[in-house]
């Protein structure tokens, strides 16, 4: 481990880091950030150095990147920056496990994903489309009549996850329960409650494991229970390392993007009515949604010194690519605050890049497609209800706490 100093903040700051790189962010926790997050980073671009060090409390002591350029060097290159020990979860040291398949590096890691990846291809994603919509369309039948909903809890949160348990081959009347773990584990505001929530899932889990291990189905925690990376079965711990980080990826960036979304859609008629009008445009307004509405970041850690952009990094130092703040590098995507739905296409990096680059990308698409589709065909007129102050989760996925809208 490099030698570090402490900042004024505390934060531990290893000592090679020049002072002039070092830089108070406050990125996930800080005001200015929480007040309006996805303008606070398009902001950073010429404010911050393009790599910088964020001195500010509760910052991961890490370097940020904020360019484009930088961060799909550092995604596609794992035999510089691992993912190795860098998911977002604390484990305990003697009984650790791994977060499946983000802290595999290459090659073993495409025997992983080689597991999961048939269910999530476009392909299968395809045959889900009707099932999707019509669980929109119910949801939506619960709160037409009453002309208003609190969106992400009555449309913004169940959604996804009605479409993950049948992705995972769990029962729909897990709906409520799942909703209420993802929000208790990822947004608990004391740790308490975060670690009542944790034993409730790890004990649903692993019930769910062992019942699948006797009888197999074709959901995805099946195929994880009887996957064989390299011909081998998988350890008890590297199975829950698997079911649950998908657990944890699937949820909360699908909740945070659609709740994003929908906040800009009610703040900005005419742009709906742009969508309405250009139907066949469907999937450049979803990635170039996805581009100004990108919730969540990307943490390696260096596996020896490397230079980058002629800055010395060493070996054990942290790297987090701001990826929201990627996808509005005026470089790459100019006049980037503009939501432009006839951008030129260029790949975002809300999905990240490189070999870690997100499994249920197809997925997430076709939902954020069909509830703009389903919701703007039925309710095409709606507002922030009146008197409405939008305020963020802090933390490592993005998004308002919630969207109360009116029609
Ligand atoms: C809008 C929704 C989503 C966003 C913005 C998102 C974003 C991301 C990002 C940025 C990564 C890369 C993390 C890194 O490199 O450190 C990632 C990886 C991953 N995501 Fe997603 N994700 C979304 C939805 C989903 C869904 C629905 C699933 C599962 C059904 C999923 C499963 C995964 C998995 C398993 C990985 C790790 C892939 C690997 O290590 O090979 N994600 N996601």
């Amino acid at each position: 481990m490099p030698a570090t100093v402490a900042s004024t903040t505390g934060i531990q700051i290893p000592a090679h880091v020049p002072p002039a790189l070092y830089y108070h962010a406050g990125i996930t926790e800080g005001s200015d950030f929480l007040a309006a997050p996805h303008a606070f980073m398009a902001g950073l671009h010429g404010k911050a150095p393009p790599i910088f060090f964020d001195t500010s409390e509760h910052s991961h002591a890490a370097w940020n990147l904020i360019k484009y350029d930088d961060a799909f060097f550092v995604l596609r290159h794992p035999e510089y920056f691992t993912a190795a020990g860098t998911g977002p979860f604390p484990r305990d040291p003697d009984d650790y496990w791994r977060i499946i398949p983000l802290e595999i590096e290459p090659p073993e890691h495409r025997k992983y994903r080689a597991i999961v990846d048939p269910l999530v291809s476009p392909k299968t994603i395809g045959t889900l489309e009707g099932a999707i919509r019509r669980l929109a369309n119910e949801l939506i039948d619960g709160f037409i009549d009453k002309r208003h909903c609190e969106f992400a809890k009555d449309f913004g949160r169940p959604l996804p996850v009605g479409v993950f348990l049948d992705i995972m081959g769990l029962p729909r009347s897990m709906m409520d329960e799942f909703v209420r773990w993802a929000m208790g584990l990822l947004h608990a505001q004391d740790h308490a409650l975060a670690g009542q929530v944790m034993g409730e899932v790890t004990a649903y889990l692993q019930a769910v494991i062992k019942d699948k291990a006797a009888h197999p189905d074709g959901g995805a925690v099946s195929a994880i229970v009887h996957g064989r990376p390299g011909g081998e079965a998988m350890s008890a711990k590297e199975i829950f390392g698997f079911v649950f980080f998908l657990f944890i990826a699937g949820l909360d960036t699908v909740f945070a993007t659609l709740n994003n979304i929908f906040v800009w859609l009610a703040q900005n008629p005419d742009r709906r009515h742009e969508i309405i009008a250009e139907p066949d445009n469907i999937n450049n307004v979803v990635e170039e949604l996805l581009r100004v509405f990108t919730v969540t970041f990307s943490g390696r850690t260096l596996t020896q010194d490397f230079e980058l952009r002629g800055i010395l990094m060493r070996k054990g130092d942290r790297v987090t690519s701001i990826l929201p703040a990627c996808n509005y590098d005026p470089d790459i995507f100019p006049n980037p605050e503009r939501v432009d739905f006839h951008r030129p296409r260029k790949p975002t990096l809300a999905f990240a890049g490189g070999v870690h680059s997100c499994m249920g990308a197809h997925l997430a698409r076709l939902e954020i497609k069909v509830c703009i589709q389903e919701f703007l065909r039925r309710i095409p007129e709606f507002t922030l209800t009146p008197g409405t102050e939008i305020s963020y989760w802090p933390g490592g996925v993005v998004g308002p706490k919630a969207v109360p809208l009116s029609w």
